[in-house]
């Protein structure tokens, strides 16, 4: 396939605090992790790559062929890194073959619907460097200096970034070869690297499972709709 996707789901979720790597938490009878495999496997084809913590690939791969169905030979695991970065830079490495466009992905972005990665696919087909999807930031955000307002900012200069982050092979490669210092999403460390990223429509339900108020969110949001 020409598009790979990197999921990176090797954190400790200490945010959340389940007592257990984040990816393996469940939300109904299914884990984080393979909802985000539904996700994957429900987009375009794709090769995928799975970052997982040590010691729990064999438990990725289970869930990868169940949510692959018949198309676990394009499912690669590897081991994570300490940092996001580390993992994600684990993941370019396993991909093989003639992957053009490589898309990297949360795994905590468990819901996050296939539209998704095909508005960031075809940004990076339409010709961008880089694509991510965000959304309009609905608070009203303030600068402060401790306990000083030193002014508002303007909202309508202001998205918040989601995943799937997309970005040409080529470009995605020499950056993170490039990058000497921690960024804070991959659309940083391209742009880092002297390169433009676009944004897309990101989606509501491409948020981010972080504190337990998140994962019972996401329970709430499964017990609603239709299987
Ligand atoms: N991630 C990763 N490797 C790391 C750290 C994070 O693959 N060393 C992944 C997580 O598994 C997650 C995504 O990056 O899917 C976003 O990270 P975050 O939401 O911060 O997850 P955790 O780092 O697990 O959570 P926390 O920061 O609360 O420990
Ligand atoms: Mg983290």
């Amino acid at each position: 396939p020409r598009v790979g996707i990197v999921v990176v789901a090797a954190g400790s979720g200490t945010r959340l605090g389940a007592g257990g790597p984040k990816a393996f938490v469940g939300i109904d009878r299914h884990s984080i992790l393979r909802h985000a495999l539904d996700g994957v496997f429900a987009a375009p084809e794709a090769q995928v790559v799975i970052v997982v913590p040590e010691g729990r690939e064999g438990d990725a791969r289970t869930e990868a062929l169940e949510a692959s169905g018949d198309r676990s030979d394009l499912v690669t695991v590897v081991t994570g890194g300490a940092t996001r970065q580390e993992s994600v830079a684990a993941g370019l490495r396993a991909l093989w073959g003639d992957v053009e466009i490589v898309l990297v992905h949360d795994a905590a972005r468990a819901l996050t619907p296939p539209e998704v990665f095909s508005r960031v696919v075809g940004a990076i087909d339409a010709g961008a460097d880089g694509a991510i999807p965000v959304l309009p930031v609905i608070d009203t955000i303030k600068r402060v200096a401790g306990e000083e307002i030193v002014a508002a900012v303007d909202r309508s200069e202001l998205a918040s970034a989601q995943t799937p982050q997309g970005f040409r092979r080529d470009v995605l490669d020499a950056a993170y070869a490039a990058a000497s210092a921690e960024f804070t999403d991959d659309a940083a460390l391209v742009a880092d690297a002297g390169h433009a990223v676009s944004a897309v429509p990101g989606h509501p339900l491409a948020f981010k499972i972080t504190t337990a108020a998140d994962l019972d969110r996401a329970r709430h949001l499964l017990a609603a709709a239709p299987e």
